[in-house]
C-alpha cells in the first residue's frame, strides 16, 4: 500500500482541521493547503467580508474555483471548509486520488472551539449554537458519505488524532517506516528521546 497523493479533510467548523492538517502534513512529509486561507490571500480580504460583498454564493463559488484547483496538487494535506461538501460538484473533486478524512466532533466541542471566533459569518448571530446543530443535521450525512475515514476528535490531543491518522492511512509504507526511523535518529541523536 502506498501514501494516497492527497488526504482531504472534512468536517464542521471547530472539528480542527487546520490544526490537525499542519500537523498531519508534517508527519507524512506533505504540503499543508487551507482552502480558506488561500482563498482569503488571494481574494486580498477575509471570509467576512467576501461574505458581506459577494454573498454566501460568491463565497461558494470561490470555494469551487480554489477546490478544483488545490485538488490538482499532489502530496499536500488539503483542509476545507466546513461548508465545502455542499456543492455536488466539489464532491469528485474531493474525492479523486485522495484519501478523504472526516473529522467528526460533537456540537458541545464545535460551540467551544468557535465562541470567540469572528471569522466564521454563519456564526455571527445570537444563536450560534443553534446554528451548528442545523448544519450538521445536514452535513453530517454528506462527510459521512464522502470520507474514506471517520475520525472522532472529541477529548483528544490533535497529536493523538495525527497519530491515529497516520496509522489509518499508512500502517506500514516502507517510506513512513523510513520517514519513523529517521525521525527517530533525529531524536535520539538531539537526546530527546521519543515513547512509543
Ligand atoms: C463555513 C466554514 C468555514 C468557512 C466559511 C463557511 C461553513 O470554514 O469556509 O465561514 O459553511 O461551515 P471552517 O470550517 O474552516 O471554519
Amino acid at each position: 500500500m502506498s501514501l494516497p497523493k492527497r488526504v482531504v479533510l472534512v468536517g464542521p467548523m471547530g472539528a480542527g482541521k487546520s490544526t490537525i492538517g499542519r500537523l498531519l502534513a508534517k508527519e507524512l512529509g506533505y504540503r499543508f493547503l487551507d482552502s480558506d486561507r488561500v482563498i482569503e490571500e488571494r481574494c486580498g480580504a477575509n471570509i467576512p467580508w467576501i461574505f458581506d460583498v459577494e454573498g454566501e454564493a460568491g463565497f461558494r463559488q470561490r470555494e469551487t474555483a480554489m477546490l478544483d484547483e488545490m485538488t490538482a496538487e499532489t502530496d499536500v494535506v488539503l483542509a476545507t471548509g466546513g461548508g465545502a461538501v455542499m456543492r455536488p460538484e466539489n464532491h469528485p473533486l474531493l474525492r479523486e486520488n485522495a484519501v478523504v478524512v472526516y473529522l467528526k466532533t460533537s456540537i458541545e466541542q464545535q460551540v467551544e472551539r468557535t465562541r470567540k471566533d469572528r471569522n466564521r459569518p454563519l456564526l455571527q448571530n445570537d444563536d450560534p449554537e443553534g446554528v451548528l446543530r442545523k448544519l450538521f443535521a445536514v452535513r453530517d450525512p454528506l462527510y459521512t458519505q464522502l470520507a474514506d475515514i471517520v475520525m472522532y476528535t472529541d477529548r483528544k490531543s490533535p497529536r493523538l488524532v495525527v497519530r491515529q491518522l497516520v496509522n489509518r492511512i499508512s500502517p506500514k509504507t516502507p517510506r513512513h517506516r523510513r520517514q519513523r526511523r529517521k525521525e527517530g535518529r533525529q531524536h535520539v541523536q538531539g537526546t530527546e528521546r521519543t515513547q512509543s
